[in-house]
C-alpha cells in the first residue's frame, strides 16, 4: 500500500522574513508536480516570518508550523508566544519538545504535555518530538526514555485528539552539526517502540494512524533507505532541507520510491 508521505523542515534560528518567503516560493514551484493528497509538505520557520510566510505557504500548498508555543493563552510571560497569537498567523502545526528546546532551554516532559494539550485545545496539530541522548543510548534505556516521553507528553489526550497528533523521533545524538544519522535498523526499531506505545495509549486503530517521522542528519544519501522502513512515515529534516533545490531533490527521490510504484 502506498503511504502518505510527511516531509518537512524546521529552519531553526535561520532565515529572515524575506529569506523564508523566497524559500517557500521556490520550494512550492519546485514541488508543484507532486499531488498534495499524497504528500504533506511542511515548513516551520521563525516566529517573525510566520505572518508573511502564511500567504505564500497557502499559495504553494505548504503547511506552516511554529517552532514552539506557550501553554498559556495570555499573561505576564515575557518572551513567550501564545496560541491566540499563532491562530492569527494561519499556522496549522506546532513543533513541541524539539531536542533543542529540551536540552538547551530545559523543557521537560510535563512542560511538553501542557503545550500538547494547549495546541489541541486551539485546534493545532502538535508535532511532538521525542528522542534519547547519547548517554541514555549507551545505558541501553532508549526504549524506556521514549515510552516515558510519550506517556507523559501525551498524558490526558484522547484517541479522537490523536487524529491530529504527529510524532517525530529525533535521537539527540543524531541532530545537527556533529550529529551522526541513526542507522536504518536502529531507527526502525525505535519507530516500532513508538508505534507500540501509541497503540498502548490510544488503542490499535488510533495509535496506528499517527504519523511517526524520523529526524536527525537526514540527507540525500540516507533519506531513501529511511523512508522504506515500515514504521517511518516521514522525515523531519534540518540542514539538508534549507536549500530549496536540494530539499526538492530529496522530496522527489522519496516520492519516486514511495508513490509511483
Ligand atoms: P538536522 O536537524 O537534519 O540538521 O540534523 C534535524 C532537526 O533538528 O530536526
Amino acid at each position: 500500500m502506498q503511504k502518505k508521505l510527511y516531509i518537512g523542515t524546521n529552519t531553526k534560528m535561520y532565515k529572515t522574513i524575506r529569506q523564508t518567503v523566497a524559500f517557500l516560493d521556490e520550494l512550492g514551484s519546485l514541488t508543484r508536480d507532486i499531488d498534495r493528497n499524497l504528500l504533506e509538505l511542511f515548513v516551520i520557520p521563525s516566529y517573525t516570518a510566520l505572518d508573511a510566510a502564511a500567504r505564500t505557504a497557502q499559495a504553494q500548498a505548504i503547511t506552516l508550523g511554529a517552532q514552539n508555543m506557550s501553554w498559556e493563552d495570555e499573561g505576564q510571560f515575557t518572551g513567550e508566544v501564545s496560541p491566540l497569537m499563532l491562530e492569527e498567523t494561519g499556522v496549522r502545526l506546532v513543533c513541541i519538545g524539539h531536542s533543542e528546546r529540551r536540552h538547551i532551554f530545559g523543557e521537560d516532559d510535563e512542560v511538553e504535555n501542557k503545550k500538547v494539550l494547549a495546541a489541541l485545545r486551539h485546534h493545532f496539530t502538535p508535532l511532538l518530538c521525542v528522542g534519547e541522548t547519547a548517554s541514555q543510548k549507551e545505558l541501553g534505556i532508549q526504549n524506556e526514555v521514549l515510552r516515558s516521553q510519550l506517556k507523559v507528553g501525551l498524558h490526558d489526550t484522547s484517541p479522537e485528539q490523536a487524529r491530529h497528533i504527529w510524532i517525530a523521533y529525533e535521537p539527540v545524538w543524531a541532530i545537527g552539526v556533529g550529529g551522526t544519522p541513526a542507522g536504518v535498523m536502529y531507527a526502525s526499531r525505535m519507530h516500532t517502540v513508538i508505534r507500540q506505545t501509541l497503540r498502548e495509549i490510544y488503542g490499535g486503530e488510533a495509535g496506528d494512524r499517527i504519523p511517526i517521522l524520523y529526524g536527525g542528519s537526514v540527507n540525500n544519501m540516507n533519506a531513501r533507505e529511511l523512508i522504506q522502513a515500515p514504521d517511518i512515515d516521514g522525515l523531519f529534516i534540518g540542514r539538508s532541507a534549507w536549500d530549496a533545490d536540494n530539499f526538492s531533490r530529496i522530496i522527489h527521490d522519496l516520492v519516486d520510491i514511495c508513490l509511483i510504484k
